[in-house]
């Protein structure tokens, strides 16, 4: 079977008001006819207007509560995300597990709930680069998908995308040779497959760190890498219509 292509922004704590209304009035003139999927998620309080004003881009958050209400001040609840028309979360990035100490557990709770919420997942995984150099990429992946997916199978294949983003290629300009991310995306695809209960043909994987136009194609002729998630490149609209463009081929 054919797996489809997704291109995943991901505009992290970015873009004001009118630099969203510019962002879609211009990527108008330039997103193909959608043959891929094109998803992007702004910050909470945008979710809205980007809703109000994309047009074949589906809109989600870039996290979410492990919890579906209460003493949670700050906090944001998929339940709400779900009611607020959010197609999409994205959970696991390493920034929040950086940044914010979010562990297996919580990124486990993370994950059921936001799935029984009707959400679709994108799940992030990625090894730094000292668990690069020390070469335990696989076990820190493997680890990540056992605890982060734990209880959670097959049956939910169709609501679950990984992302494999080497912690070092994300916003450093360096990324991974297409064979790198390849080798990465065959050994996840494997490992689902075989431990973890997922049909592996259809498992999507997205390969992220410092994706761009200029190499968006040669990412895109690996047989396991199935679209790409896009920080800095997704903020501009021609960046974002060419990856798509490219995605569409
Ligand atoms: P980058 O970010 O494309 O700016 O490297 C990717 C990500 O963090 O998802």
């Amino acid at each position: 079977m054919t797996r489809e292509i997704y291109i995943v922004g991901n505009w992290k704590m970015n873009q004001k008001t009118e630099d969203i209304k510019n962002f879609f009035s211009e990527l108008k003139a330039v997103l193909p006819e959608n043959k891929c999927h094109a998803w992007i998620a702004p910050q909470f309080i945008h979710m809205s207007l980007a809703q109000e004003l994309s047009k074949n881009v589906k809109i989600g958050a870039q996290n979410c509560s492990h919890k579906n209400s209460g003493a949670f001040t700050g906090d944001i609840s998929s339940e709400s995300l779900k009611d607020m028309g959010s197609e999409f979360v994205i959970i696991g990035h390493s920034e929040r597990r950086a940044f914010f100490k979010e562990d297996h557990v919580i990124l486990n709770e993370k994950t059921k709930i936001a799935l029984e919420n009707g959400l679709k997942v994108i799940f992030c995984i990625g090894e730094t680069l000292e668990e690069n150099e020390k070469g335990i990429t696989k076990d820190v992946l493997k680890e990540q998908l056992i605890e982060g997916l734990k209880g959670i199978s097959g049956k939910d294949l169709e609501n679950i995308i990984i992302a494999y983003e080497p912690v070092w290629a994300i916003g450093t300009g360096k990324t991974a040779t297409p064979q790198q991310a390849q080798d990465a995306h065959a050994f996840i695809r494997e490992h689902l497959g075989n431990e973890q209960g997922f049909s592996k043909e259809e498992v999507i994987i997205l390969y992220g760190g410092s994706v761009k136009p200029a190499n968006i194609d040669e990412l895109l002729t690996k047989k396991d890498i199935d679209g790409a998630l896009v920080g800095g490149a997704s903020l501009k609209a021609a960046d974002f219509g060419q990856l798509c463009k490219s995605a569409s081929k």
